[in-house]
């Protein structure tokens, strides 16, 4: 058993993230730094497009980054993705469930998979479809669920295998106000128990809710990172949205409408170590 010092449950140093094709060279993240100390949740924020699904992409093993460090559950992603694989879980943008399965199915296929054994995995999937209130659909097909059932299925099968970290890709977008109140209280239930979160949200409400901490990714780097508290005070703001339009707005012409504000919490580092590399592996998340 490898060491796993109890550090922070992720740890990302000059991450580098390109997509290439044909046209060119396309850099999505150049130079991410992040900490998430174990047992908490960390937002990550960002404008459509800023990396967020990318940066997961990389956490959880599904890409290749092209240069830094990332660590997750104390495991390497690129030196031992087995190990971070076999400590994480990820519920992606996109739903990974089976619409033509029950609910109970969904979550056996999970249970099979990861080789819990017969008697263990029967008692896992009750136990979770007891847990979000998922019990009386269980024998139904998941194509006449609802969006929140759907979802909770979802985090249900990201959490089969007991994983230390999750990666919940906006898992509340497009859900009504009551689901999405549920998921928090369940994402709050696993941080109570121990388990370490990374979710993106275009939702600021949310990050301000559920968040120990903010991160917002913008042209491909962390631009700031904090408590929702600190971040509002660094830039005199009553509200994250207020923050989020500071940080990510493109600069407005120097009109003498600045507000002295400072921005104490943003980093960024230059380091200038992004590294070519030759992949041409198909990438795709799901
Ligand atoms: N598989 C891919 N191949 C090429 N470009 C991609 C791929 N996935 C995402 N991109 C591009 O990378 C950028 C970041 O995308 P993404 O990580 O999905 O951002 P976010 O999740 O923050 O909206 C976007 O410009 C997107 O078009
Ligand atoms: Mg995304």
């Amino acid at each position: 058993m490898s060491p796993t010092a109890p550090g922070p449950a992720i740890e990302v140093a000059g991450l580098h993230k390109s997509y290439r094709s044909r046209a060119g060279e396309h850099p999505v993240l150049t130079g991410v730094d992040l900490t998430v100390p174990a047992g908490t949740v960390t937002a990550l924020l960002g404008p459509n497009g800023a990396g967020k699904t990318t940066a997961v992409g990389v956490l959880s093993t599904l890409l290749r980054p092209d240069a830094g460090t990332v660590r997750v559950a104390g495991h390497d992603v690129v030196r031992d993705p087995d190990a971070v694989r076999a400590r994480i879980g990820v519920t992606g943008q996109v739903s990974a469930v089976d619409d033509l399965l029950t609910g109970a199915e969904n979550l056996r296929l999970v249970a099979d998979l990861l080789h819990l054994g017969r008697a263990a995995g029967r008692r896992r999937v009750t136990d979770l479809l007891d847990r979000f209130g998922l019990a009386d659909a269980a024998g139904k097909r998941v194509a006449t669920y609802s969006g929140g059932m759907r979802r909770k299925l979802d985090l249900a099968m990201t959490l089969v295998g007991e994983p230390d970290v999750v990666f919940l890709d906006e898992p509340t977008t497009g859900l009504d106000p009551r689901s999405r109140r549920a998921l928090w209280d369940e994402v709050r239930a696993l941080v109570a128990a121990g388990t370490t979160i990374l979710l993106t949200t275009q939702y600021l409400e949310e990050a301000d809710h559920l968040a120990d901490a903010v991160a917002v990714l913008d042209g491909g780097r962390v631009v700031a990172h904090g408590t929702p508290d600190e971040l509002k005070a660094a830039h005199d703001a009553g509200s994250l949205d207020d923050v989020f339009l500071a940080l990510t707005e493109p600069p407005a012409a120097t009109d003498g409408t600045t507000d002295g504000t400072t921005s104490s919490t943003t980093s960024g580092t230059t380091d200038g170590t992004h590294e070519t590399s030759e992949t041409t592996e198909k990438e795709t998340l799901r």
